[in-house]
């Protein structure tokens, strides 16, 4: 059974580190979920680490709830989140409803939204009082990027850091079960966690957030366009992919793939006729 929103928030009350990985394809999702992840993030980074685009503006509602379906059929026991889109929940509430649904519809358990100002709270009140568990995310919030100006630590002077805090708490009473912190101090992300009652999960925010979010192709070393200064290269998968692509290319040209037991072959009695033809 799948984890629930009241079994991630003891979590925090009993010292425990909440894990979350981002996943985007059945394996993936089912690897991590044996491995014991507590919550899996159908992520819009899949926009540039899966699907190539250059930024995660050009990823819609089809795609996401498509690779949400792949994911959920992997997950048995983590906490399924879905991240709702640039465009899904911009337009006015109904519709960020109508979107949320689709998610859950999909197989999600919650859904994630970035940011926080009196419409986006509007929203997410809608959906928690309508029974769809929400994750906040704050700090950089990467559909802001062209307003922010880039890939920029926030939090960095108190009176940005007391911001954060202000819009956490108004997450918090709007309903959201968790709030991820991207790409703050330490000292900053731990001067919220300590006065927010929900975890908070940290992406390049320092260790003392209640848990910790990755991309899974940044462990993996999948991905290679862009290497971000907080995340932990575990693996080397992208190595493996190209000499394991390699390896069989040189068999296939050599002769040596498919072997006999690689192969079905006839038996002795339609050997015998197949020589007749020859
Ligand atoms: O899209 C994503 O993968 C994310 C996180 C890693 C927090 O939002």
């Amino acid at each position: 059974m799948r984890k629930s929103i009241q079994k991630i928030s003891s979590f925090k009350k009993e010292g425990k580190k909440i894990t979350v990985l981002t996943a985007y394809d059945y394996s993936s999702a089912k690897y991590f979920d044996e491995a014991g992840v507590d919550m899996i993030l159908v992520g819009d980074s899949l926009a540039q680490v899966a699907l190539g685009y250059e930024n995660t503006y050009d990823i819609g509602m089809d795609e996401m709830l498509l690779f949400t379906k792949a994911v959920s059929r992997g997950v048995k026991n983590a906490l399924l989140i879905a991240d709702m889109p640039f465009g899904s929940f911009q337009i006015n509430k109904e519709q960020t409803m109508k979107n949320a649904c689709e998610f859950i519809k999909a197989g999600a358990n919650a859904v994630k939204i970035e940011g926080c100002n009196d419409y986006i709270l509007e929203c997410i009140k809608h959906l928690t009082q309508n029974s769809i568990p929400v994750i906040g995310h704050l700090g950089f919030t990467p559909m802001s990027i062209n307003s922010i100006g880039g890939h920029k630590v926030q939090g960095k002077k108190v009176e940005n850091t007391l911001e954060i805090l202000r819009n956490a708490l108004k997450l918090q009473s709007a309903g959201c079960f968790a709030i991820v912190l991207e790409l703050m101090p330490l000292q900053s992300a731990q001067f919220i966690t300590e006065r927010l009652r929900i975890p908070t999960i940290g992406i390049g925010a320092g260790n003392l957030c209640d848990g910790q979010v990755l991309v899974c192709d940044d462990i993996l070393g999948k991905y290679d366009r862009f290497k971000p200064k907080f995340a932990r290269q575990y693996s080397n998968l992208k190595d493996i992919m190209i000499n394991t692509a390699k390896a069989y290319c040189s068999d296939v040209e050599s002769g040596a793939f498919p072997s006999i037991e690689e192969s079905f072959t006839l038996d002795t009695e339609e050997m015998e006729k197949l020589e007749n033809y020859r």
